[in-house]
């Protein structure tokens, strides 16, 4: 058993000590190598008359000689693979990249983005314990917490991201294990202070988990800034071909669990599941969160991506720089121009100099935040729509960070239950649209939605 352990960690664990050459030396290769070089050649370093591509391991197990040798394996005693619900070499490989991305110390990958959020909180959390997270997150998992967490006796407390020191201090409690937040929120668009969350998480002795799927480590990387695990949806602009689902894990290999044992007792003391194994003396502070994750939760739970999904992830890896660049301009192109436009009643685009997170946008993300921007449509639900249904190129879809634009009219799609009080009171206004630049021709995309305006 080997996690994508990519630095100096525990036994075992290095990616030299794999057998595969998919691996040998990337780690020295990249650790000083740019953003965008990480993305095209990051994970995978092949060796003489090897695959330039990464090679599809399109395989569930794996063969030993001995069951000495597979035994060493399930006792995590030596590095390699032997059933790919836990772990296989080609999801390890890209999971090798997104870690070398965000600069952490081991990651992995998920079958969703879904899966990433309760993996990597389930991870350090049991029933009894509490969750400190932002307001301020994708629906889906703002559910996760809300609902399905409470029915397995885990309490989240909501704030909200500009909440005053003492809300956030009277938010903890003495059984809070972690606190969670959003980079860019899906679908509020507000940018998450990282540092001041990172360092209240800190003042009270847990870790920030960070779901940073709308920037990209292209356009920010959270352990820069004090945040101690990151997570994705590798669905979104990851792959950026509306290809395959999928979700990523990342630890900084920077929280002192055994500092915190009391707190964290499945990482600091035997785990009897797994041979009396105590993950955080065994794998260091760089390679116990992810082997854990790995060794228990993927083994009991089984979400786990495929390698073929892997490959093409890998393939939207390669061109995520030049994307996110193209992306990020034609959200500042389309939002400057939703602005100037009389028919729109609003515009909230972290980039744009009037979003009340525009300082935080600089100081996090000056290169850019992300493609996805939302505005209100004057005339309400009915406009709103009407001026939805008349895009001709702009796709409706429950989707965002394609490269084909998409757009959204909640009130009457996804919350189309709700009446307008109940939308304003849940944060979505009735007119709001959220507009997912894709990659095309800004003036294309413009021509779009003008014609569309036309049409109100
Ligand atoms: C910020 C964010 N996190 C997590 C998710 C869930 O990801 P997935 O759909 O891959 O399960 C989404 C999905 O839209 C998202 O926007």
């Amino acid at each position: 058993m080997c996690s994508a352990v990519i630095y100096e960690v525990g036994h075992g664990n290095k990616k030299s000590d794999r057998d595969t050459a998919a691996t040998k030396g990337d780690e020295i290769f990249m650790k000083n190598k740019k953003i965008g070089t990480k993305c095209v050649q990051g994970g995978y370093t092949p060796g003489n008359g090897e695959p330039r591509q990464i090679p599809i391991i399109q395989s569930t197990t794996f063969k030993y000689s001995t069951g000495e040798a597979m035994g060493k394996l399930f006792d995590l005693e030596a590095s390699g693979y032997f059933y790919s619900r836990l772990q296989n070499p080609t999801c390890d490989t890209v999971a090798a990249k997104i870690c070398e991305m965000e600069g952490g110390s081991a990651a992995m990958l998920t079958s969703s983005g879904m899966a990433a959020n309760f993996l990597a909180t389930f991870n350090i959390c049991s029933c009894g314990d509490h969750i400190v997270s932002s307001a301020s997150i994708y629906g889906g998992t703002y559910n996760l917490f809300a609902v399905t967490f409470k029915r397995m006796g885990i309490d989240v407390t909501f704030i909200a991201p500009d909440c005053s020191d003492e809300e956030f201090e009277a938010a903890f409690r003495p059984n809070t294990k972690l606190v969670f937040g959003e980079t860019i929120a899906n679908p509020a668009l507000n940018v998450l202070d990282i540092e001041r969350f990172a360092n209240m998480a800190h003042k009270h002795g847990v870790p920030l988990i960070i779901d940073n799927t709308f920037p990209t480590p292209v356009n920010c990387r959270p352990f820069e800034w004090g945040a101690d695990i990151v997570t994705h949806s590798t669905t979104k602009y990851m792959d950026g071909h509306g290809s395959a689902v999928g979700g990523a894990i990342i630890d900084s290999g920077k929280f002192d669990w055994l500092k915190y044992a009391d707190k964290y007792p499945g990482l600091c003391t035997p785990d009897d599941s797994y041979h009396g194994i105590t993950y955080a003396e065994k794998f260091g502070l760089g390679g116990a969160y992810i082997t854990k994750a790995t060794a228990q939760l993927m083994r009991d739970l089984g979400v786990t991506p495929a390698p073929m999904s892997s490959y093409i992830l890998n393939l939207g890896l390669e061109s995520l720089h030049v994307r996110m660049k193209r992306h990020c301009e034609n959200g500042l192109t389309v939002a400057r121009y939703l602005e100037a436009n009389d028919k729109i009643a609003w515009v909230n685009y972290p980039s744009l100099e009037s979003s009340k997170d525009y300082a935080l946008a600089q100081k996090y993300m000056p290169d850019g935040t992300c493609g996805v921007v939302s505005f209100g449509v004057k005339g309400g639900r009915d406009a709103a729509a009407k001026f939805m249904n008349a895009l001709e190129m702009i796709a409706i879809e429950t989707h965002v960070a394609d490269a084909r634009s998409c757009c959204l009219h909640p009130a009457t799609t996804t919350h189309r239950q709700l009446s307008d009080a109940d939308l304003i009171a849940s944060g979505v206004a009735p007119d709001l649209v959220r507009l997912s630049c894709g990659l095309e021709d800004a003036d294309d995309l413009i021509a779009d939605i003008q014609q569309a305006l036309d049409k109100i």
